[in-house]
């Protein structure tokens, strides 16, 4: 298949059809998924000016590292660790076939994704969809989907460096059961929860990353792919770097 019809069926078509000229846009800056990324509450007034509640600890009997995903699952609905707790519907934990191959991790649930419960399953979830079967994958086969923070952020916004602390847990719990043999991390809190560094998508992507021996590609979100058409084969190529590294993993 050739990469314009990729592109395509991508739903990203048409190929190179620039909103602004390539002189006037700064990619780095418009790398974010949603709003403003946020390292602090300055950076974000939004989540600072929302209040701090007095959480309850729910007190997990076992620890989160050492959960199966049945109580993965009950610990994140009951989570209180952070304020996104106060306005969810519910607690979206991830979806997919436990035991994938690929991991890919976006930001945080939606409204879409708030209301029933699984990622991506909304404008961004169909691209992303997309996006998987241009390469030959299907979510719920040898993939699975995951979020930075499982609760959704009110009004979409950024999650804060400290609600994405208090979730990190339950990531690292789902990479250690899983196993994944690729994690791709979509967008730049994805890939700096992961990394544990500051990460600029335009610097980070191309390159093969590391987590915890685990090979780490890092791409834009599918948000951010609906919004700048610009770089859509900037995506389709990490989706080739990746399709190709997994290829040789399976060689390995
Ligand atoms: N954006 C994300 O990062 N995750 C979702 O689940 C939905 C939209």
């Amino acid at each position: 298949m050739d990469r314009e019809r990729i592109v395509h069926e991508m739903g990203l078509g048409p190929i190179w059809k620039l909103r602004t000229p390539a002189t006037e846009v700064m990619p780095d800056a418009a790398m974010e998924t949603h709003a403003a990324i946020v390292e602090s509450p300055e950076a974000n007034p939004a989540a600072a000016e929302l209040p701090v509640p007095s959480f309850v600890s729910n007190a997990d009997a076992i620890p989160v590292s050492a959960m199966a995903w049945d109580e993965l699952a009950a610990a994140a609905s009951a989570c209180r660790r952070c304020r996104l707790c106060e306005q969810r519907k519910q607690a979206v934990l991830g979806v997919g076939d436990t035991g994938a191959d690929w991991l890919f991790v976006g930001e945080g649930p939606g409204a879409e994704e708030d209301e029933c419960g699984e990622p991506f399953v909304g404008q961004a979830g169909k691209l992303l969809d997309n996006m998987l079967a241009a390469i030959g994958l299907k979510r719920g086969r040898d993939v699975y989907i995951a979020n930075a923070v499982k609760c959704r952020p009110p009004e979409n916004r950024t999650p804060a460096a400290d609600e994405i602390a208090a979730c990190r847990p339950f990531l690292e719990r789902q990479i250690e059961l899983l196993q994944p043999k690729l994690i791709a991390a979509l967008g730049r809190p994805a890939a700096q929860t992961l990394l544990q560094t500051e990460v600029k998508i335009g610097a980070a992507r191309g390159k093969l990353h590391d987590y915890q021996g685990i090979p780490l590609i890092v791409s834009y979100h599918p948000a951010y792919l609906l919004r700048t058409l610009l770089d859509k084969a900037k995506a389709w190529e990490d989706l080739c770097f990746m399709r190709q590294t997994m290829e040789t993993r399976k060689v390995d």
